[in-house]
């Protein structure tokens, strides 16, 4: 029985179905051949994603574009630099890419991120499909059209609002994810859980063993849950502007701490884990139950994080306050309220979250009853 899931998501220039399960990759063949077929399709991958998964996807495809040309890029964050993406626009003129060429991106949310972004500015824009091959992209990095590269001081620092397609999220391209991947990944489906949709953060508590052995049925459930949760929000508030900011919850602090280890100490998921504890900190400094703070404290924990290697405070601090969240007022935090709500708070007494931000970093996994009350925050 085919557990295959399609997901619109509708967008000021259409809609992207987000197709999800075991055949995805069968099912998008079908959808999708009139697309690439007699054109000249781009497929950006990572080498070692290429090695992996690479023939499987290219041989369909190539049975019926014009060609199909292979463009390599670095795994992992290495990948969203400018200078690849030059290295792309340029090999794309020097193919001869045109207006009707298409890009496929086949990878984690950094290929998809970059491959997006060459996409939507390549001859002012081609047309791209995400085939995102981490849980992390799936659940989140390829829905929902934001796109780009990071500068050396400032992750996502350049790039654009672009819509796919179609997204392809197989959830048997996961199973070669090594294991601290899978759990990168849920960390982001704990942050979608918490503020969009409890019942789903239950069943990660309950079915976290399977997920984590990569249960393919299992994950893909997860995955639409989480598209279908991030697909409602991005459609009330396509550019980000309001209500779409609640889906940054820890990540002013995770970006600060990714930037600061120079891309590459902390996956981006575990950094958006320690990022969600001192959010729940911070919550708790104004008054939010320590109950639901103890519930993701234990799941994340279960989850697992990797130590979280030393940090300076005044390094972090510069980054938080350079962060595009920012505002001319100052830091805009994203803070749990309840369960299945979270809040947009600004004018925090930055001393007193410095406070707590020093407090954390001395001992980042701390439970919560161990954490500071004061001094307490007004929010
Ligand atoms: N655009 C968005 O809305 C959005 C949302 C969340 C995160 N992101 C971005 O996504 C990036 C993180 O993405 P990620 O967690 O997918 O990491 P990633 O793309 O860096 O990939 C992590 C590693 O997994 C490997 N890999 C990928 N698929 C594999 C597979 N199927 N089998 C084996 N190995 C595989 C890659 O080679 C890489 O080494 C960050 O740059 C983050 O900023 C973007």
């Amino acid at each position: 029985v085919s557990d295959l899931r399609r997901i619109d998501v509708t967008h000021e220039l259409g809609s992207t179905p987000v197709l999800v399960g075991e055949e995805a990759l069968e099912a998008a063949q079908l959808e999708l051949g009139p697309w690439w077929r007699d054109r000249t399709v781009f497929l950006v991958v990572s080498h070692e994603v290429d090695r992996l998964h690479g023939d499987s996807v290219r041989q369909p495809i190539a049975a019926e574009a014009a060609r199909v040309v292979t463009l390599k890029v670095p795994d992992g964050e290495g990948a969203k630099t400018m200078v690849e993406a030059d290295r792309l626009w340029q090999a794309m003129a020097f193919a001869g890419g045109k207006r009707d060429s298409r890009l496929i991106t086949l990878g984690g949310g950094s290929v998809g991120d970059l491959g997006g972004f060459v996409a939507g500015t390549f001859l002012r824009g081609i047309e791209f499909v995400q085939i995102p091959t981490t849980l992390l992209a799936q659940v989140d990095a390829s829905v929902g059209g934001k796109t780009g590269i990071d500068l050396p001081s400032m992750k996502n620092a350049v790039g654009l609002f672009v819509h796919p397609e179609a997204v392809v999220a197989d959830s048997r391209l996961l199973s070669t994810l090594p294991e601290p991947e899978l759990r990168a990944g849920l960390f982001e489906v704990v942050k979608m859980a918490v503020l969009l949709d409890p019942p789903l953060l239950e069943r990660v508590e309950e079915e976290l063993a399977h997920l984590l052995a990569g249960d393919p049925v299992r994950l893909s459930e997860i995955v639409a849950r989480s598209v279908a949760a991030k697909a409602r929000i991005v459609e009330r508030d396509p550019r980000e502007r309001d209500e779409r900011r609640l889906l940054n919850l820890g990540h002013t602090l995770a970006h600060a701490i990714e930037a600061q280890q120079g891309y590459s100490g902390l996956r981006h998921g575990e950094a958006v884990g320690y990022g969600m504890l001192f959010a729940f900190r911070l919550a708790c400094a104004g008054g939010l139950d320590r109950e639901l703070a103890s519930r993701i404290h234990r799941l994340i924990a279960r989850i697992g994080l990797p130590p979280l290697r030393a940090v300076a405070v005044d390094g972090l601090w510069e980054a938080m306050t350079r962060d595009k969240k920012a505002r001319q007022g100052g830091l805009v935090w994203v803070l749990p309220v309840g369960l299945g709500e979270g809040r947009m708070v600004s004018g925090i007494d930055p001393s007193a979250v410095r406070s707590h931000l020093q407090d954390f970093l001395e001992d980042p996994l701390a439970r919560p009853e161990n954490w500071a009350v004061e001094p307490e925050l007004r929010i």
